[in-house]
This record gives C-alpha cells, sequence and structure tokens, in this order.
C-alpha cells in the first residue's frame, strides 16, 4: 500500500476497566497493533501508540453494587491490573491513559458544549422505568425480568443472556428494578440526541473512498447501518457514574454522556496527555489535525460502527463551520473477528476465559504472543487451544528458532573462541536461497496490510531456512578439516540469527533482545530506531563482521512445555466448560416460568379420558400437525396435535394418549379439533406424548 503520511497515530479499543482483559481482546485488538507499531519503529516511521481504560458505563456502577464498594475503587482496581498486564506482555503503549482523568472529562465537555452550541443535538422527552424507592431512573441494564420471546425470568432490560434476543426494558414482562427489587414506574425523561441522520451523506463518502482499503467486514458492517438509514441516538444518560452534562439547566441535573459519546474521545485526550508529558502539550495537533497523519483505530469487529460512523460524525459536527482546528478522521480501521477458546467464546461475564495477567503468570510472553499471532483473526474467527499452544512454542520456537540460535552462539563460543570467525560479503549473503530484499519486502507488505499471521509465518519461514543451513553445513564435521569452511557457515549463521533477531523482533520483543544480547550487544533493539533512523533494512545486509565478540554465553531461548505442565490448564478448561454447561442446563431449566396458581375447583372441571388412537394422519400444509381419530369410550372424535415433528402417523396408532376430554371445540386450519392430548416437552424441546400404561378400561375418566 503506498503510504504517502508522514506519520501514524495507532490507537486500540479502550477497554473497560470493569475486569481483567483475556487473551480474546489480546488477539484482536492489542497484540496485533503492538506488533504494527513496533514494526513502524523499527522502519524509522514517526508513530506513536494510544490507548487507555474507559472507565464509564453501567456495568462497572454494577460491579461496584455487587461487590460493595464505589466505582472508583472498581476502576482504579481493573485499570491497574490491565495496565500491567499489557506492559508484561510487551504492548508498548506510548501512553495508557484513564477516561476518568480530568483531562478527558475537560475534552468530552469541549465537545459536547461545542455541538450543543451549534444546534446540532435533538432534544427529545422520552418515557423511561423510574425507580420511586431508591428515586432513580433505571438504565436498561439496571431493570430485569422475563423475557417475552423465552420466558428466562432474570432477562436484562437490553437482553436476554438465556436466548440472546435484544430487548427494551418495556418489552419485559413483570419488569423490577435491580436496585430496590421494586416494580418500576414509567416517568418522562428529557435526553439529548446526537442526529447521525445529518451526517448521512458525509459518512456514506467517508466508508466508500475507503471501500478498497478497508476489511470487507468493517465496509458491511458500515454500509449494513447506512443502507438503513441512521437515526438519532441518544448520547445522554440518566446515571451518576460518567461525565455530568455541562450544563447549568435544571434538566441537565443528574444526567451524564452516553458512555460511547466519551470513550471514543478518550483517544483525543489521551493524545493530548501524552504531549504534556513529552513538555510539549501542543503536539498532540499533529496527530489529530494534520492531514499528514495517519490515524489508525484497532478494534474488535464489535466495535465497528462506533468507528466508522458514530467517532467520524462527532468530528464532523466539531468540524462543522471550522476551518481551523479541524479533525482527521481515521484512514484504517482494521477490525478483528474474534478469538475463541478451546472452541467456544470467551464470556467474561460467563467466567468462560483466560485473564492475561493469569496466563503471564505461568507462561512467558513471546510464547503468547508468537502463537496468537499465528491464530490471528483476521478475516474469520479462530480458535486458541492449549495443544496449538504447546505445539508451536516446543516445534516452531524451541526446536526451530531457540535451537537454531543457541547451536549456533554455542559452537562459536567453543570452537571460535566467542568471535564472529570470518566476513561475509553482500553476495555471499545474497546467494544463501533467500532473495533478501523481495522477503523483507514481503513482509512490510504484510504488515502495512495488517496481515499478521502472515509476516509471523513467513518469518518463521526463514527461521527454518537458517535451521536447515546449518544442520546441513555440519560445521561440527567440516571444521575436521577445513576450518576455513566451518568459519563462513559460523559467520553466516550468526549473521542470520542477526537478521531473525531484527525480523522476529515486532513479535516477540523480548527474546529478540535476548538473541541482540548472545550476540555481544548491549543495546536494546528497540533504541536503535528512531524516527528517520530505520533499522529494518539492515536485516538485508550481513550485521556482524569478522572479530566481533559475542557476549561468550547463551541460553535458553524457549523452555519446551511438557504434557505435566498443561495438566492444571486443561483441568480447568475441563472444569470451565462443565460449569458452563451446568450453567446452560440450569438457565434451561429456569426458563420454567409457572403459570397463575389455580385452585382444585379449577382443575377439576378439566375432565381427562385415556383415548386410544384409531387413524392417524399428517394435515396438508400444516407441518407440525398430526390429524387422529379417537377413540374415547363408544364415543369417537378427531383431534388435530402439533407434534408431527416427532411422531410418524403409523407410530401414533394403537397408542393409548389422555385427552382433556372437555375442551371447547375449534377449528385449526380447516380441521375439527374436540379436545388436546397430553404431551410434555423434554429438555430439547421435543414432545412426548403421554401414555398411560396397563390401562385396560379405555374411556375412563383420570382420577
Ligand atoms: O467494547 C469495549 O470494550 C469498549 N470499552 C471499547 C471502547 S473503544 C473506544 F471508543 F473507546
Ligand atoms: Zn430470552
Amino acid at each position: 500500500m503506498p503510504n504517502t503520511f508522514k506519520r501514524t497515530l495507532v490507537t486500540t479499543a479502550l477497554p473497560y476497566a470493569n475486569g481483567p482483559v483475556h487473551l480474546g481482546h489480546l488477539a484482536g485488538v492489542y497484540l496485533p497493533a503492538d506488533i504494527y507499531v513496533r514494526f513502524k519503529r523499527l522502519c524509522g516511521h514517526e508513530v506513536i501508540h494510544i490507548g487507555g481504560s474507559d472507565e464509564h458505563g453501567v456495568p462497572i456502577t454494577i460491579t461496584a453494587d455487587r461487590e460493595g464498594i464505589t466505582p472508583q475503587d472498581v476502576v482504579d482496581r481493573y485499570h491497574a491490573m490491565n495496565a500491567d498486564a499489557f506492559s508484561r506482555c510487551g504492548i508498548s503503549f506510548d501512553y495508557y491513559g484513564r477516561t476518568s482523568s480530568v483531562r478527558h472529562h475537560e475534552t468530552a465537555r469541549e465537545f459536547f458544549l461545542d455541538i450543543e452550541r451549534k444546534g446540532i443535538f435533538v432534544r427529545k422527552t422520552e418515557k423511561l422505568f423510574f425507580d420511586a424507592k431508591a428515586g432513580r431512573f433505571l438504565s436498561d441494564r439496571y431493570v430485569t425480568g422475563t423475557c417475552p420471546v423465552c420466558g428466562s425470568p432474570d432477562a436484562n432490560g437490553d437482553q436476554c443472556e438465556q436466548c440472546g434476543t435484544h430487548l427494551s426494558p418495556l418489552e419485559l414482562i413483570e419488569p423490577k428494578s435491580k436496585l430496590s427489587d421494586a416494580k418500576p414506574e414509567l416517568r418522562d425523561t428529557l435526553h439529548w440526541y446526537f442526529p447521525l441522520g445529518r451526517f448521512q451523506k458525509q459518512l456514506e463518502s467517508y466508508v466508500e473512498s475507503h471501500r478498497e482499503t478497508w476489511r470487507q467486514n468493517v465496509v458491511n458492517y458500515s454500509r449494513t447501518w447506512l443502507n438503513q438509514g441512521l437515526a438519532d441516538r441518544a448520547i445522554t444518560r440518566d446515571l451518576s457514574w460518567g461525565i455530568p452534562l455541562p450544563l447549568d439547566e435544571a434538566e441537565a441535573r443528574g444526567k451524564v454522556l452516553y458512555v460511547w459519546f466519551d470513550a471514543v474521545l478518550g483517544y483525543i485526550s489521551f493524545t493530548k496527555e501524552w504531549a504534556e508529558l513529552q513538555g510539549d502539550p501542543e503536539r498532540w495537533k499533529r496527530y489529530w489535525q494534520d492531514p499528514d497523519t495517519r490515524i489508525v483505530n484497532f478494534i474488535g469487529k464489535d466495535n465497528v460502527v462506533f468507528h466508522t460512523l458514530m467517532f467520524p460524525a462527532i468530528l464532523m459536527a466539531w468540524n462543522e463551520g471550522r476551518s481551523e482546528g479541524r479533525y482527521e478522521l481515521a484512514d484504517n480501521v482494521p477490525a478483528s473477528e474474534f478469538m475463541n477458546f478451546e472452541g467456544r467464546k470467551f464470556s467474561k461475564s460467563r467466567n468462560y476465559a483466560i485473564y492475561l495477567g493469569e496466563f503471564l503468570d505461568r507462561f512467558p510472553a513471546d510464547t503468547l504472543r508468537y502463537s496468537i499471532a499465528m491464530n490471528y483473526p483476521e478475516n474469520k474467527d479462530t480458535d486458541f487451544s492449549w495443544t496449538d499452544f504447546q505445539n508451536r512454542t516446543n516445534g516452531e520456537l524451541a526446536d526451530t528458532l531457540g535451537n537454531f540460535i543457541k547451536r549456533s552462539v554455542d559452537f562459536t563460543n567453543s570452537r571460535f573462541d566467542g568471535e564472529v570467525p570470518s566476513d561475509i560479503s553482500a553476495e555471499e549473503w545474497n546467494l544463501l536461497g533467500i532473495d533478501w530484499q523481495e522477503s523483507l519486502g514481503r513482509l512490510a507488505e504484510a504488515y502495512d496490510g495488517f496481515h499478521f499471521r502472515e509476516a509471523a509465518t513467513q518469518t518463521m519461514e526463514i527461521a527454518r531456512f537458517a535451521n536447515r543451513f546449518l544442520t546441513e553445513a555440519e560445521p561440527w564435521k567440516v571444521i575436521k578439516v577445513d576450518r576455513e569452511a566451518a568459519a563462513r557457515t559460523m559467520a553466516i549463521s550468526l549473521n542470520l540469527c542477526h537478521a531473525l533477531s531484527l525480523l522476529f523482533y515486532p513479535v516477540i520483543p523480548e527474546t529478540c533482545d535476548r538473541i541482540r544480547a548472545m550476540l555481544g550487544f548491549d543495546d536494546a533493539i528497540g533504541s536503535l530506531s528512531s524516527p528517520g533512523v530505520p533499522v529494518w533494512e539492515a536485516a538485508a545486509l550481513p550485521g556482524l563482521s569478522k572479530g566481533h565478540r559475542l557476549k561468550g554465553s547463551s541460553e535458553i531461548l524457549f523452555s519446551k512445555i511438557e504434557q505435566a505442565d498443561l495438566e492444571p490448564e486443561l483441568e480447568k478448561i475441563a472444569r470451565l466448560l462443565a460449569e458452563a454447561e451446568k450453567r446452560e442446563a440450569g438457565a434451561q431449566q429456569q426458563k420454567m416460568t409457572f403459570r397463575p396458581e389455580i385452585t382444585f375447583d379449577d382443575f377439576q372441571k378439566v375432565d381427562l379420558r385415556v383415548a386410544r388412537v384409531l387413524e392417524c394422519e399428517p394435515v396438508k400444509k400444516a407441518s407440525k400437525l398430526l390429524k387422529m381419530k379417537l377413540q374415547v369410550g363408544s364415543e369417537e372424535r378427531q383431534v388435530l396435535s402439533g407434534i408431527a415433528q416427532y411422531y410418524k402417523p403409523d407410530e401414533m396408532v394403537g397408542k393409548h394418549v389422555l385427552l382433556v376430554a372437555n375442551l371447547a371445540e375449534r377449528t385449526i386450519r380447516g380441521e375439527l379439533s374436540q379436545g388436546m392430548i397430553l404431551a410434555v416437552e423434554g429438555k430439547d424441546g421435543r414432545l412426548f406424548v403421554v401414555e398411560p400404561q396397563g390401562t385396560e378400561i379405555i374411556g375412563n375418566s383420570v382420577q
């Protein structure tokens, strides 16, 4: 991709500070962004990576209520935990901020007020549930009730976890407030709406102008929204946690900005905070307000429309009527698909996850980075499994890369006194069997196009080549007859170690620094390049000359993962899966909501009879129905029953069934039904006809 930009601003979706980040988050957003940023830095490109915690939103207050602590306590805990996990994983943010910061509140207020002053927001009064006991309006998540679709008794006001249906709190049957269990009442409340439709045309041309360079999923999600026509979006909420509406009016009291309105602006406020720390507070402008900067937002697929429509529309609103201080829009929004975990979706709420910090307590960051890069969910969902992780670590990192580096360094230390024993000419280097220019070009293309699995795969190919080269050259044998030839082999091998330390740096930076240290350098790879000073190209040339001293000792770069190391993880997986299944089965049972109580007298009204099926046939154009002729005592009845999916007509003939004999007659699909036969529902929704056993007297009532 031709890159005419002078610098790059990379942002990564701000994870909610409401729980620890897991491997799914790492795979979709943070690792790819870090790999990209490290590559750009190696190329001498000016790039910064801005991220941070999303510290507002209702789930945070729900956690606080549940634990009896304040929302601030919640975000303090998870902000620190996630920042630490990212740092241990080598995610090299230039700045990691928090949306609870003063600067962020100020930036969000500034945007709100600018758009308010321009008269762009629309105010609308709506009816919302209010908990009179708690004296608070209830946002969707604070209302619970019975799902109108599946009958689950604890559906949330925005979604039923059981059947996945998106709901509005008004649709819930018997809604209850989560704050007090009280039945909420509907009250009028005023809200500020952002009229996305006003920017429809501009957004359409924004999306279409990037249709060739954005991923298909990003273009498709955005187009789907645009094709439906963009509606007004409420950007205020009746909550106490968040950024208070900066207006003096009485109607603005008790309201905060909607979390998504403020979160996307976090990218800007954090860049300001970064600039302040650089001692150049105005420096953020060169990243946001200069068309020479390329803005790239790394996100997961669930965040697409907020980044391709909502955030751009906010910036368009700001830009309206301005010739200076205009914001640039993102040039690319690489949204990942999802990475699953052992075949199931990661789920924080269901505790089905491996958390990043936990993982790093057990295994080195680079083994994870490599494994995930090789499973990067670029165009389709992928899966992280322990077996794959073990195979990649043992077979690729340890046996191929680690083994090659250690053999090269050890042999040089023992047989050539720890010095590079020969010079390698550029010609010899180019005749090795790798077209360096072409390989580096292809790698750069892969990185620039966000094809990180491709980049990691190609680099491992170079390591395989190097390992094979050393094995086949057999310097340990050759040295006995031709020391000079063995010296050349070792000089080539050491130069390959050097090249690999640069080429693999974006993916496994810590390992590459360790390789560099074994090669006798005491500086870190990250310190070699700076804007305008590339080191990436150095990999295309032999980087070590004759006489260069190695460190003199070696280390094992990757320890093999034994089956015993994985046992606790496999046990944990089995436990998590069993728990998930149990929860699902439990939810299935909870689904049974009972109808209001009836009295014995009510029940007495039902006349149950045993009947025998005389004939049975399907009903035309009604795939679920069977039509039966029943013998009930001396009488014959015709009854229709919705059991055709579960019983063939022949199977029914001769069966004894239970009939509700005094049910009012009705016509179904043009056929008369004189009663109803009883059936019960099994676990998977299958129906079983109730069959009285050992009955001899047909037509007796059932007591
Ligand atoms: O989905 C999420 O986890 C959000 N907290 C992402 C926000 S991205 C950005 F806009 F801040
Ligand atoms: Zn449901």
